[in-house]
């Protein structure tokens, strides 16, 4: 069944988002950086709203990494609190638009409460077929491969990429990611994707992630179309799902 899914979603991206620049937002503007961190989840709504439109199946968006733990712990407080507001509040559009909800990343370090209401959150929208929304959230690329070899210790034999990529992502057969977007003007991964993202398209705007909204995704999806896809060979693949590799 999970199978099935992503087989739906065979011929349509998987884009990564690195939402990135709400404090400069904010700062710019002489407003609190978590005023710009409610900014971002208005665009968080754009997004999401515009990506199947665009032939996005897949988003993932990077949300909190584990690093992020090394703020201050207002402004820590003030994200988390969001992300309960976002999870309260927000399943309702999200199961109307045919959105599955799948948060990643660890939830034994979140403040009590929000891994219930991640868990409930990804029970209600789990039908829908519109959008699968991976939102990343005490995520650390590092740490997910690490703990897929982690849960291979002692197994008989090497697995296969397939194997191993289905244990990192924690989905079977989810497409590797094929665009990564930065915003901020800063060109980095930031631990994100590190996995799934080996021939990622890389595609960094100046915008700050509170401004981005349905044509800026557009204006990064079609220069992915331009883009010649290689994957190691001599011929262009448009959309080679790169996970088989
Ligand atoms: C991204 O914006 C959101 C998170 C990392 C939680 P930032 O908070 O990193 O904004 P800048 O980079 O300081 O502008
Ligand atoms: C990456 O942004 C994490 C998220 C967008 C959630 P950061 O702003 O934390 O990354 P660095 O520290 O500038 O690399
Ligand atoms: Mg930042």
């Amino acid at each position: 069944m999970q199978s099935d899914f992503h087989a739906e979603r065979a011929s349509m991206l998987h884009v990564g988002i690195i939402m990135d620049g709400n404090g400069r937002w904010a700062v710019r503007r002489g407003l609190s950086r978590l005023r710009g961190h409610e900014a971002g989840v208005e665009a968080i709504r754009r997004v999401v709203e515009a990506a199947p439109d665009q032939g996005v199946g897949t988003l993932t968006l990077y949300a909190f990494s584990s690093d992020n733990w090394r703020r201050p712990r207002t402004e820590v407080a003030g994200l988390m609190a969001l992300l309960r507001f976002y999870l309260a509040n927000e399943v309702q559009s999200l199961v109307k638009n045919g959105v599955r909800l799948k948060v990643i990343g660890r939830r034994d370090r979140l403040p009590d409460g929000i891994a219930a209401a991640i868990g409930r959150a990804e029970q209600a929208t789990a039908q829908g077929r519109t959008l699968n929304l991976r939102i990343a959230v005490d995520y650390s690329a590092r740490d997910a491969i690490l703990n897929a070899a982690a849960r291979l210790a002692g197994a008989a034999g090497a697995p296969t990429r397939q194997q191993f990529s289905d244990l990192v992502t924690g989905e079977a057969d989810l497409r590797d990611v094929d665009l990564i977007i930065r915003t901020s003007g800063e060109q980095r991964l930031s631990d994100f994707l590190l996995w799934e993202g080996a021939y990622a398209e890389l595609h960094f705007t100046e915008t700050m992630w509170p401004d981005f909204d349905a044509e800026h995704l557009a204006e990064a999806v079609s220069a992915f179309h331009h883009r010649e896809r290689r994957f190691g060979g001599l011929d262009a693949l448009p959309l080679a799902p790169a996970a088989s590799l």
